[in-house]
Parts: C-alpha cells; sequence; structure tokens
C-alpha cells in the first residue's frame, strides 16, 4: 500500500515537472544545452527578503522532531535532537503576509557547548517568476547570535549553480504555540 502511494506521489511529481514553467524542471537535453551557454551567460545578482516561521506545536506544527539520541532531552543543548520542518516563508513578520514560499528541510542541535543548530533545507518558491525555483542552504545557527551567516550551496530552475549567503536573524520569539520568526537577507550569484 505504502509502496503504491510512493508511486502515485513519484508519477504525479513527474507530471507537475513537465507542466511546469519553461525554465524549471526541464529535461536533462534542455538542461545541457543550457550548460553549453554557459560562457555566454552573464552573471546575476539577486537579493531576497523574507521572514521563515517555525511552528514546534499547538494546532498545526510545521516543525516536528523525528529523531534524537535516548539522552538528548535531557542534555542541556538537546545535543542530538533533529528536526525536520516544512515552513512558511511570507513577505512581512506576519504569518497572514503573502506567502513566498516554504522552507523545507532538517535542522538538529549540533552542538555540545551552546545552543547551534546545523541545519540543511530547500528555499522553495512559489512567488511569481521564482516559482517552482529552489535555493539549497547549508548553515549553522548558533540561536541567540544576532545574526548568523550561512551557505546557499546551489539552487534550480532561475537558481542554477547559486551560491551565496543567507544572514538569518531572530525576529520574535512565542511560547504558545512553541515558534519562532527568523528574519532572512539572501544575496545570491547565478546565471
Ligand atoms: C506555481 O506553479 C504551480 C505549478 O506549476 C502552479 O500550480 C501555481 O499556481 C503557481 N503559483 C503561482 C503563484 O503562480
Ligand atoms: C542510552 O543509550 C545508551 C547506549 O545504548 C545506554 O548505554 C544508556 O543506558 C541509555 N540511557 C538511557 C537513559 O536510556
Ligand atoms: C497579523 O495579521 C492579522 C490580519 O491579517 C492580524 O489580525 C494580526 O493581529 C496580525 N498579527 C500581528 C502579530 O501583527
Amino acid at each position: 500500500m505504502g509502496k503504491l502511494v510512493r508511486t502515485i506521489v513519484i508519477l504525479f511529481s513527474m507530471v507537475m515537472a513537465t507542466a511546469a514553467v519553461h525554465g524549471i524542471a526541464e529535461d536533462p537535453k534542455a538542461v545541457e544545452k543550457w550548460f553549453e551557454k554557459l560562457t555566454h551567460l552573464k552573471q546575476k545578482l539577486t537579493k531576497f527578503h523574507f521572514y521563515y516561521h517555525d511552528i514546534l506545536s499547538g494546532k498545526n506544527p510545521t516543525s516536528v522532531q523525528v529523531a534524537g539520541f535516548n539522552v538528548s532531552a535531557k542534555s542541556p543543548f538537546l545535543f542530538g535532537l533533529i528536526n525536520m520542518f516544512d515552513d512558511k516563508l511570507t513577505l512581512g513578520p506576519n504569518i497572514t503576509s503573502k506567502q513566498l514560499g516554504r522552507a523545507q528541510g532538517i535542522y538538529g542541535a549540533s552542538s555540545l557547548e551552546e545552543v547551534s543548530n546545523f541545519i540543511t533545507m530547500n528555499l522553495v518558491f512559489t512567488d511569481e517568476k521564482y516559482n517552482g525555483s529552489t535555493l539549497a542552504l547549508l548553515g549553522r545557527d548558533p540561536v541567540f547570535d544576532r545574526y548568523r551567516e550561512m551557505s546557499i550551496v546551489g539552487g534550480t530552475g532561475f537558481f542554477r549553480l547559486a551560491q551565496g549567503i543567507a544572514t538569518a536573524s531572530t525576529y520574535s520569539f512565542n511560547a504558545t504555540p512553541n515558534s519562532a520568526v527568523l528574519e532572512f537577507h539572501v544575496i545570491v550569484i547565478h546565471y
């Protein structure tokens, strides 16, 4: 049963991909053509500013604990706890403001000496010309630092071969529901 559902999901994704906007999720020949033209393409600089909503409790959490060592919850910095998330990205700090996409990935408490997460995620854009394009982020998030600089290590669609920097800072924190809003500034070079 699980296998069948999975197959249907994969088929469905393939149909979605072929129906996607030009330049996004193209077939391998088109991707190869794009690479052959690369030396003639001009490098572009794109900047983004958005808010990321990490909701860990309440009726509709978007970030859930999926793993942890047996003593992680008792360790002072929760070392080893791992969450998977599908967090909303919005233009303004209010979660009801215009949605730009989702941040989908994993973070885990990765420090024995402070509260700091290792994050790996895709920024999946759904708005206007960026719809369907992604940026891959890999970073370290010492959550009490004013600014946390993280790497943009790649991208797809509009952001093929992207490289850049994301700067995150905590905008607000709530105890009920347990949630945090992070402000992100992202700057990338791509073609
Ligand atoms: C983004 O693309 C998807 C799939 O192609 C489409 O269903 C959706 O309406 C698009 N969203 C916007 C805001 O254009
Ligand atoms: C946690 O796991 C380790 C290694 O398997 C074991 O030695 C230890 O007793 C466990 N601790 C608890 C609190 O269950
Ligand atoms: C967010 O926007 C909604 C209306 O869209 C408003 O009711 C609510 O008070 C706003 N929240 C904050 C924290 O400003």
